[in-house]
């Protein structure tokens, strides 16, 4: 049995498949605007196991998965075997041979990693402790939409060195793009556990305020992920200086965009005036979470389509 192609971080698929994955969104969501079915995923399904909280994860591959034909079912730590401490290996022996696709939301990257190494069927990566690469795609498909190709811009990153931003890390190396981090003392990034191959493709800023200038993008997150609840108040202090506001918005490009993975906290990594501000893309972006993950589930499963 050939091994299947997994989607654990961005980089897992090419340029010129994550290119595919675009191309075919556009004509998934052109499909679906205009009520046209498409169900090549007939008698598939999908499993989704969380270990952590999610609404637009579950609703879009839930939702995403009926759309196209098939079924999803939801398993969460608390009401499998994987909260009694089955074994991730066994669990993807079993599970793998009893569906079409998986998508895990978990804590350690190695879970999901030791997930696929023993599943028969794709494994899509739906956040963890260090990426989030169906959030990247859909985001970057959101700058296309907007602005055209994001190769050669600019896009800042203001907050947590988090698996978001690792994300946006590992996709400029793969679009060709620059991104400008600042993270507060001690939040640096960390190329190592960002999967970065170099160091061409970013540069930090300790001044927040530097690294927005000329930005095609403003882009941040909360300022404590889950599984981080404990720092939350050291972080509150900490991140003060790191909330995108309106100031700093005027030092990006004129015609620059704000984006965020949501959820978010208005006044804290985000002032309210940019989050629902005319350059915030922040439900174009949501949406595009279903579209671009329908495109990547076709990919997976049934390869280069051409409709
Ligand atoms: N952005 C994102 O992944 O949202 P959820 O946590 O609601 O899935
Ligand atoms: N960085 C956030 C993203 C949530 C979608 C977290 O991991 O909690």
């Amino acid at each position: 049995m050939a091994a299947p192609k997994h989607f654990l971080q961005l980089h897992d698929l090419s340029r010129d498949e994550l290119e595919h994955v675009f191309a075919r969104t556009r004509w998934i969501k052109d499909q679906f605007k205009r009520y046209q079915p498409y169900h090549p995923m007939f008698d598939r399904t999908l499993v989704m196991i969380f270990e952590k909280q999610s609404t637009r994860t579950r609703l879009s591959f839930e939702a995403g998965m009926h759309q196209l034909g098939g079924s999803a079912i939801f398993l969460s730590t608390r009401d499998s075997q994987l909260g009694r401490g089955e074994p991730v290996e066994d669990a993807a022996q079993v599970i793998s041979r009893m569906c079409d696709l998986v998508m895990i939301r978990t804590f350690e990257q190695d879970i999901i990693d030791r997930f696929a190494r023993h599943s028969r069927v794709p494994v899509i990566n739906g956040l963890t402790n260090e990426y989030h690469p169906c959030q990247i795609l859909a985001d970057i498909y959101t700058f296309i939409e907007h602005r055209g190709s994001i190769a050669g811009r600019t896009v800042a990153w203001v907050g947590d060195s988090n698996n978001v931003c690792n994300t946006w890390l590992q996709a400029a190396e793969v679009f060709g793009f620059n991104v400008h981090v600042s993270t507060p003392p001690g939040y640096e990034i960390e190329p190592e556990r960002a999967g970065l191959y170099g160091d061409d493709h970013y540069e930090e800023f300790a001044d927040p305020m530097d690294a927005v200038c000329d930005a095609d993008l403003v882009t941040t997150d909360v300022w404590t992920s889950m599984g981080f609840e404990a720092e939350n108040e050291e972080r509150r202090r900490d991140f003060e200086d790191w909330q995108v506001d309106a100031q700093m918005m005027r030092l990006a490009k004129p015609d620059a965009l704000f984006m965020h993975c949501l959820p978010a906290h208005r006044g804290e990594e985000v002032a309210a005036e940019v989050i629902d501000g005319p350059q915030s893309v922040v439900w174009d972006e949501a949406e595009n979470r279903l579209h671009t993950q329908k495109a990547l589930m076709e990919y997976l499963l049934l390869g280069r389509v051409n409709p």
